[in-house]
């Protein structure tokens, strides 16, 4: 990159990780059961039959997942708390054990140079919380500001960046509409009120953690899908594509940033019987207000596009997603589209204006393994990173304030549905073993990394 990029100076180069899928020890150090600890246990869930109970063993490995990050020049780590290890009932009595164990690691990297971008809530909603009414009940959001709190009082004189919520999308879509993902509900209308407390639990932690922990950044991170029609010059398909968007990014984006739930997916959702007719019970006095609080940064995570084309008119659902034959895939079946980098983050600028963005997750799925050298080449990585890359710089010189760039995943760990069958490290990790080797792309991203300052 060196004199040529438009990133900006110091801007963040990192890699993220969540706690569920690298910590492994879950009955360690006090921690009480996560929903995930219950789904992966539950047979047929997990496509390879496997759990989290070890994952990348991190709980005790982290000194040397720390020296790795240090190898590779990170200058921001983007990890996951786990709630039960802190509130192993989820409110009530904290753990200092658990508040111990994300203080050494902070005060480590720290130590070693690299910025912590903590998490609050990658998806692992302590058990108890969950028989208790879990998303569903407004309760859960309030815990949620509880449990903010205690982890920013404890780590927010060191810790500065600071995302309340992972993906609130994909909790409502795979945790409660399609189900494939803990609690795995598959019913909409309990979806609906899951998203508002969720929202509503960003909202209520923001002002907490400000206060816990001075001249920090807050904000969330959003999985930010673009929508496009099959054919651009079919109304019926921009229709459909409009309707996803407002599933997947509008049903979010639009609260945050002080707008209503959009109003043509209620009206969808009320004719589709998924709300009631009076609409959006769940949404009381003030809660757009408390759910707008201004954030400091926009999180994306991207992934993939979605490519839409209609297919009847059933209320909220009119689209069929296609996949383009000649587009190439990931090992998870997604297809690979660079320049949806580029949509995301301009639309998302154009349209709601964060004053600051980081892209808080991009990466890929392939299983290339050590060969005979043990060296791990796995050139298609490298390729689709420069793509993504690139993209984003682009985004950049059109004017968004991009900030940083947070690889998924530092290390090859427990893809929730689909186990340890897919691969999105930069560096391998055997899964008996504990060993961790540095791919290719994890050198070529510290090149990258290097030449960038
Ligand atoms: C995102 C999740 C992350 C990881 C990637 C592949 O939706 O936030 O934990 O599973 O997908």
């Amino acid at each position: 990159m060196g004199n040529k990029t438009v990133f900006p100076e110091n801007f963040l180069w990192g890699a993220a990780t969540s706690a569920y899928q690298i910590e492994g020890a879950p009955r360690e150090g006090g921690k009480g059961k996560s929903i995930w600890d219950r789904f992966a246990h539950t047979r047929g869930k997990i496509a390879d039959g496997t759990t989290g109970d070890v994952a990348c063993d991190h709980y005790h490995r982290w000194p040397e997942d720390i020296r790795i990050m240090k190898e590779l020049g990170l200058k921001a780590y983007r990890f996951s708390v786990a709630w039960t290890r802190v509130l192993p009932e989820g409110k009530g009595k904290i753990n200092q054990k658990g508040l111990d164990f994300y203080g050494k690691l902070v005060d480590a990297l720290l130590e070693a140079g690299i910025i912590p971008f903590v998490t609050l809530y990658h998806w692992d909603l302590p058990q108890a919380l969950e028989d208790a009414g879990g998303w569903v009940s407004r309760d859960t959001a309030k815990y949620f500001a509880d449990y903010a709190g205690a982890v920013s009082k404890a780590l927010g004189d060191r810790v500065k960046h600071w995302i309340t919520q992972n993906e609130p999308s994909v909790v409502m879509s795979s945790g409660y509409h399609n189900g494939v993902h803990a609690p795995g509900i598959k019913d909409l209308s309990i979806a609906l009120p899951v998203s508002h407390h969720l929202l509503l639990s960003h909202g209520l932690a923001v002002p907490i953690i400000r206060k816990n922990s001075r001249n920090s950044e807050v904000g969330l991170s959003l999985a930010i899908i673009p929508a496009e029609n099959l054919s651009s010059d079919d109304v019926k398909d921009s229709e459909a594509a409009r309707s996803f968007d407002g599933y997947f990014n509008r049903w979010f984006l639009d609260p945050l940033y002080g707008r209503e739930y959009p109003h043509d997916k209620v009206e969808e959702y009320k004719k589709g019987g998924y709300l009631t007719k009076t609409g959006l019970v769940f949404v009381k006095p003030g809660d757009y207000k408390i759910i707008s609080s201004k954030c400091d940064f926009l999180g994306i995570n991207y992934y993939m596009r979605m490519l839409l084309r209609y297919i009847k008119n059933v209320p909220g659902f009119n689209w069929e997603t296609v996949k383009p034959e000649k587009s190439r895939y990931t090992d998870m079946g997604w297809e690979i589209y660079p320049e949806g980098i580029y949509n995301a983050l301009t639309r998302v600028y154009k349209d709601y204006a964060p004053s600051k963005l980081y892209v808080t997750e991009n990466g890929v799925s392939f299983s290339d393994k050590p060969d005979r050298s043990g060296t791990v080449k796995d050139a298609r990585r490298i390729d689709y990173l420069e793509k993504h890359f690139a993209y984003a710089e682009r985004a950049v010189k059109n004017g968004v304030p991009l900030r940083g760039y947070f690889v998924w995943s530092l290390l090859d760990n427990f893809e929730w549905d689909r186990g340890l069958s897919q691969r999105f490290g930069i560096v391998w990790v055997n899964y008996k073993t504990g060993q961790r080797i540095i791919k290719d792309s994890g050198y070529w991203y510290k090149t990258k990394i290097a030449g960038a300052y």
